[in-house]
């Protein structure tokens, strides 16, 4: 039987590139995308080029057609999205600057809405769109305003997608991470010592007693993605270690 080809986006580091480890280590054929062509190589190497991997800022609706027009040349149709490309700077409200604001919420919302949108005409029936969001959609967090924004913004649009898109065989679900230790933190602007304070609170709250880890996120990203949660419509998995129930 074929493999199933998946794609990532922002699989070169954290959350995507754990899913794509898992991924193929179950047998799946994963394409990965980001922006850094130095940590593109790095993942590559590190999956031992089992991988596909395409350079493509998801931001830019020219380089998001470039790179389906790639994925098309190469495996016609695919059987899954993980919507997982993102970024997080830390802003208070009142500092918050359009730069920061436009620059959050074209990564994150614009790019989720018009990665998927462009990668229906090779979605396969049935297939799977996984929606990466996270915890701050339903729980405050201080220092996160156009990031909450941007996430709830893409949460909104699951159920309307599945309206739209059911009679592809297209299911759009959502992965909600909770504080999950990943490069995203160093790239966020805060501090080293706010970063660790963060990281102990979580893991101090959680009944887990660690913290969220990238690879706690992969089998969820599987489920999502096979054929055992094929009637799933507009779920949402939190996988937070039980921090903000
Ligand atoms: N870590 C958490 O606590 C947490 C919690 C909830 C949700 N999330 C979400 O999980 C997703 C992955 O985050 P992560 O924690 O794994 O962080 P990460 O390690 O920084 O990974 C982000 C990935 O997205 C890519 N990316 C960023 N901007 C991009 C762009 N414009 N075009 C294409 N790729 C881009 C990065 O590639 P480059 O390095 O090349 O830019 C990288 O591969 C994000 O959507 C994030 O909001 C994270």
């Amino acid at each position: 039987m074929d493999k199933k080809v998946i794609v990532i986006t922002g699989g070169t580091t954290g959350i995507g590139f754990a899913c794509a480890e898992h991924l193929i280590d179950k047998g799946y054929e994963v394409v990965i995308t980001g922006r850094s062509e130095e940590n593109l190589n790095e993942a590559l190497k590190k999956l031992k080029y089992k991988a596909t991997g395409f350079i493509s800022d998801t931001s830019n609706l020219s380089a998001i057609d470039e790179l389906v027009d790639l994925v098309k040349a190469k495996y016609t149709k695919i059987d899954g999205l993980f919507v997982n490309a993102g970024i997080f700077k830390s802003s208070g409200f009142e500092a918050t600057t359009e730069e920061i604001f436009d620059e959050t919420m074209n990564i994150n919302f614009k790019g989720a809405f018009f990665t998927t949108q462009k990668f229906v005409p090779i979605l396969k029936n049935p297939s799977s769109v996984v929606l990466n969001t996270s915890v701050v959609v339903f729980k405050a967090f201080a220092d996160t305003s156009v990031y909450t924004a941007s996430k709830a913004a893409i949460e909104s649009i699951a159920k309307v997608l599945n309206l739209e898109l059911a009679s592809k065989g297209i299911r759009v679900n959502i992965i909600s991470p909770g504080v999950t230790e990943s490069p995203i933190q160093q790239k966020s602007g805060m501090s080293n010592e706010a970063i660790k304070n963060l990281l102990d609170h979580f893991s101090t709250i959680s009944p887990i007693g660690r913290i969220v880890n990238p690879k706690d996120i992969a089998p969820v990203l599987e489920f999502l993605v096979s054929e055992n949660s094929l009637v799933l419509r507009n779920e949402k998995i939190i996988v937070d270690g039980g921090t903000t129930m």
